[in-house]
């Protein structure tokens, strides 16, 4: 299927590694112009080079709201205009506290704040642009913690943060789709689960040292919890990513939809 996506103006946050990096090597395969960003100028440089097609990268802490404005602005700027915004930069949260008691508000906002603002900002720098292009489209990285509480055991980390970041994320989403529905745009956010990133390697090796078990050991335990056999990767995520940003996808909005091989269990029609 042609997804339409030959040069569009792709701003991808947090391309620099990850599902963000397999996203813009996804789009740069359709053809389309790839900007992304990311805090660290070095592994920016790196990602840009191994993603080809003349991607750019912008430095950005888009914690701070200026950055957020500025980096949209920019890709605006180098594109000439913007077809396609993909909010998919996250701080990392695998380490709050198990329970509420120890949690500061700090720690319960960090997924909000280092995530669902930055997307939120970005968005709304860009909606003009967005506008402009005929066919703008908005595409939220979540996750399931969303939707579920993923943790197993009494003391592990709750996973409180990334569920409220997450299902706010998925709010937005919601009422993004409903403003801007006439203008259209079409906004969507996708939900991963685990999945097999920078982070993964040490996950896996603190459930080794918890469990006291081998690193092979512990990734064969997990993958089996996933009904697919296996953690899913970011090339996993990125078909849907590219349906979503497709001009072909025009009335497909406000859906949440997760890639997650299987392991949500709840039934969501
Ligand atoms: N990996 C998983 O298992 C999993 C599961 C569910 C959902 N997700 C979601 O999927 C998305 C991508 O996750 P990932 O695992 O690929 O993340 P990752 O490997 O940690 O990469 C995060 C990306 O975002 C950038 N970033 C982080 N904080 C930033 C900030 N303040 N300003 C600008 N850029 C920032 C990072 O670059 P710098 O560090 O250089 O800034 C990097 O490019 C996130 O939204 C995450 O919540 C991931």
């Amino acid at each position: 299927m042609d997804l339409k996506l030959r040069n569009a103006a792709v701003l991808v946050t947090g391309g620099s590694r990850g599902i963000g990096l397999a996203i813009a090597k996804g789009f740069v395969a359709e053809g389309a112009r790839v900007a992304i960003c990311g805090r660290d100028q070095a592994r920016l440089e790196a990602a840009a080079a191994e993603i080809g097609g003349g991607t750019i990268g912008f430095q950005a802490d888009l914690f701070q709201p200026d950055d957020c404005r500025a980096v949209v602005e920019r890709a605006i700027a180098h594109f000439g205009g913007l077809d396609v915004l993909i909010n998919n930069a996250s701080t990392n949260v695998d380490g709050t506290p198990g329970s509420l008691e120890d949690m500061t508000d700090p720690q319960v906002m960090e997924r909000f704040m280092g995530k669902t603002m930055g997307a939120i900002r970005c968005t709304r720098a860009a909606l003009p642009a967005l506008k402009k292009a005929g066919a703008g489209r908005v595409v939220n990285i979540g996750g399931s913690s969303a939707r579920t509480v993923g943790r197993h055991r009494p003391g592990a980390p709750s996973g409180l943060p990334q569920g409220i970041g997450n299902a706010a994320l998925a709010n937005f989403t919601r009422h993004l789709a409903e403003e801007v529905a006439r203008d259209g745009i079409v906004a969507n956010i996708i939900h991963p689960s685990l999945t097999r990133t920078d982070r993964h390697i040490g996950r896996m090796e603190r459930r080794a040292a918890s469990s006291n078990i081998s690193i092979e050991a512990a990734e064969a335990e997990v993958g089996d919890t996933f009904p697919i056999g296996r953690v899913p990767t970011p090339e996993d995520i990125v078909p849907l990513v590219l349906l979503f940003a497709s001009p072909l996808a025009a009335a497909i909005t406000g859906q949440a939809l997760a890639v997650d091989g299987g392991i949500g269990m709840s039934v969501q029609y």
